[in-house]
């Protein structure tokens, strides 16, 4: 097998494609011949040496994939050999063949490509989780999406959409407004123009959101609270700010962990405010809850609410251009590799 490798941690030029033996899945593992696998915003920061949870480099990244059932391991009877089927992997993702735990392992519904089932997994998942089990969006309510035009972002939008009646805010550069525009939003704010807390309160009269889903992190996520109306709900669930430079800033790190609003209750009593966090990568042992998440996407996939816009699809070889165009802000929707 081929696999995008993270050499060390550095700039994009780090990656390289390593062979090796295919690999055997173990009990409960299923082997999957990939043909698509995504790239998320936790690959960049692994690449930078910023994502604690990855690996120590070489590490292969990669938590989604589509492609075709290659092998079973023991105690595994479905999906059968050669079934086309949609999973999360525990990294190692970015490579011609992936191992995966059979619980989440789905077969393709009718009529989804490749694409759509290998941006379905991290971004979809991740914005359902926040909006339905986190959150509890209804219309009538509004929400604010940072990194509107990312993966998650347009995720959380189409989700809202589905819901129906909610009063959207996004955040992203110019550029990519008419996208925003056209998943839904009611108010892109440039955020690198203009100030967004002072136009979420110009454009809500003053109140606020009722929701605010903030994965920039450090003195953002205080910000945010200062845009929740009574009764209102931050969402905090990354920290992209700190993946800012092309090799990690350890100092900017540590001043930024120094420097993080820490909330007392009494604080968030007094302001009528909730602050959540929501890291999904920590909720692998909670198959029973992913999986049910999973089926709903599905399920909304088939009424036609669930479709990723792709942005662009990188052969696995070209994996510093993939990693660049994410770290530098380029890309409007999911970054997948074709690693057929
Ligand atoms: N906690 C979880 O379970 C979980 C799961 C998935 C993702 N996440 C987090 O969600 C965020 C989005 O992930 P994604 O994979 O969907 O990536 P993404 O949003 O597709 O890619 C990054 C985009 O966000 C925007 N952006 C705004 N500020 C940025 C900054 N400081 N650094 C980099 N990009 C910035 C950029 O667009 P503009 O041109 O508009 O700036 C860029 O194109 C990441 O922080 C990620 O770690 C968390």
């Amino acid at each position: 097998m081929r696999a995008l490798t993270i050499t060390r941690y550095g700039p994009p030029e780090v990656l390289a494609i390593r062979e090796s033996r295919d690999p055997v899945p173990g009990p409960g593992q299923v082997c999957i011949r990939v043909a698509r696998a995504g790239l998320n915003f936790a690959d960049v920061s692994a690449r930078v040496g910023l994502y604690p949870d990855a690996p120590k480099p070489p590490v292969v990244m990669g938590y989604e994939v589509s492609g075709t059932v290659a092998a079973l391991g023991e105690g595994v009877s479905s999906p059968p050999v050669g079934t086309r089927v949609l999973a999360m992997t525990r990294f190692g993702g970015q490579a011609t063949h992936a191992l995966a735990d059979a619980r989440y392992v789905l077969p393709l519904p009718d009529g989804m490509d490749l694409d759509q089932a290998a941006a379905l997994p991290v971004n979809w998942l991740t914005a359902h989780h926040m909006l339905h089990r986190v959150a509890n969006l209804r219309p009538g309510m509004t929400l604010l999406v940072h990194m509107a035009a990312g993966g998650v972002g347009l995720a959380a939008i189409g989700l809202a959409r589905a819901v129906g009646g909610v009063s959207l805010f996004g955040t992203a550069s110019a550029s990519k407004h008419p996208v925003l525009r056209e998943a839904g939003v009611d108010h892109p704010i440039d955020y690198r123009t203009q100030d967004y807390v002072a136009e979420v309160k110009r454009l809500t009269g003053g109140r606020g959101v009722d929701l605010a889903l903030d994965a920039l992190g450090g003195p953002e996520w205080a910000r945010n609270t200062s845009v929740l109306a009574p009764g209102g709900q931050l969402i905090c669930f990354g920290w992209a700010n700190a993946t800012s430079g092309e090799s990690r800033n350890l100092l900017k790190v540590a001043t930024g962990l120094a420097t993080m609003k820490r909330w007392n209750a009494l604080d968030l009593m007094s302001r009528n405010i909730t602050v959540s966090g929501v890291n999904v990568g920590h909720l692998w042992s909670e198959a029973e809850m992913m999986r049910a998440t999973l089926d709903a996407l599905l399920a909304l996939w088939r009424e036609g609410k669930v479709r990723s816009h792709i942005d662009r699809v990188y052969p696995l070889e070209e994996g510093p251009a993939a990693h660049r165009r994410m770290h530098e802000r380029k890309n409007v929707g999911k970054i997948l590799f074709d690693c057929a």
